[in-house]
């Protein structure tokens, strides 16, 4: 597995297999990695001819108050995990050259980024769709894996790519769960032992609501309600919102008539978790 640091070898090692015809996947992530970063690899694995991860916590795309200096890290577990896995190139960045001082240009999706996390994390879908702009032009993939969990971000890439005619494929992968419903995160490890125990009421709201809608409720704030209701009830939580949302548009909808996305983001003590599900009535 190679190791690239630098924008032009990850450039010219993607020339090298663009031009021997072989198709390129990235996996981008911020490392830390579990079974849910590794599924997004075994996809780019099956998918692609050559699949490169990127590895870089992106200062962009956290608030000043947010965790970006706890955020964990562990770059030698990581390489050992994809080297393992079959992954052909892992690229880590240097911040200085990704974002050298006078650095100055942002790229902005504007739909798709008000509502859900936008509100609470001004400037983070900003960081990421710059970041992953930079990563598309270092990497050149033809084909790019994101998750789930991050329903919103997948949807905001999307719409990147779409908006701008990058020439590439966006493909999106399932949310992986721990045995006990919740999802994995970078951040699970940043729970106390108390909430971890507790967190899997977030999976439990989301699939109740899911059963709601299935058996025909249609008043999304009732729904939302009762969710809200099962959380506080298991977990001291600041709960950021619960949405249920056109799973396209990502805007809210009140009376539910097909497909959407439930949502929801919480905070246990300071550790921010999101999850999605998404639910629709059953025809009958
Ligand atoms: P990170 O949180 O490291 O996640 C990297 C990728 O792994 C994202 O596409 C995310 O949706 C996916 N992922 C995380 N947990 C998952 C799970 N339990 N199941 C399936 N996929 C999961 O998302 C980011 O990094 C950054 O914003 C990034 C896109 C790398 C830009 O900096």
């Amino acid at each position: 597995m190679k190791r690239i640091h630098t924008v032009a070898e990850m450039q010219a090692q993607s020339d090298a297999w663009r031009g021997a015809g072989l198709c390129v996947g990235l996996v981008p992530t911020m490392g830390f990695l579990h079974e849910g970063h590794l599924s997004l690899v075994d996809h780019s694995l099956e998918a692609a001819d050559r699949t490169v991860v990127s590895i870089f916590v992106n200062p962009l795309q956290f608030g000043p108050k947010e965790d970006f200096a706890i955020y964990p890290r562990d770059m030698e577990r990581d390489l050992d995990l994809l080297s393992r896995r079959g992954v052909d190139a892992v690229f880590h960045p240097q911040t200085v050259e990704f974002y050298p001082p006078d650095f100055s240009t942002l790229v902005e999706v504007e739909e798709l980024t008000k509502g859900l996390c936008g509100p609470f994390r001004p400037g983070h879908f900003r960081g990421v769709t710059t970041v992953v702009t930079k990563l598309f032009t270092a990497v050149k993939p033809h084909l790019a894996v994101f998750g789930q969990k991050d329903y919103q971000q997948a949807a905001v890439i999307r719409r990147l790519v779409r908006d701008l005619n990058l020439d590439l494929r966006v493909e999106v992968a399932p949310t992986v769960r721990e045995a006990d419903g919740l999802a994995m995160s970078s951040r699970n490890i940043l729970l106390s032992a108390e909430d971890r125990q507790r967190a899997p009421a977030l999976y439990e709201a989301l699939t109740m609501g899911q059963k709601k809608i299935e058996q025909g409720e249609r008043d999304a704030s009732q729904i939302i309600a009762a969710m809200r209701a099962h959380i506080e009830r298991t977990l001291d939580a600041s709960i950021d919102y619960i949405s249920i949302a056109h799973p396209d548009t990502l805007e809210e909808v009140a009376h539910i008539t097909g497909p959407v996305v439930i949502a929801l983001a919480v905070r246990l003590s300071n550790v921010r978790l999101i999850d999605n599900i998404i639910a629709a009535p059953l025809s009958r």
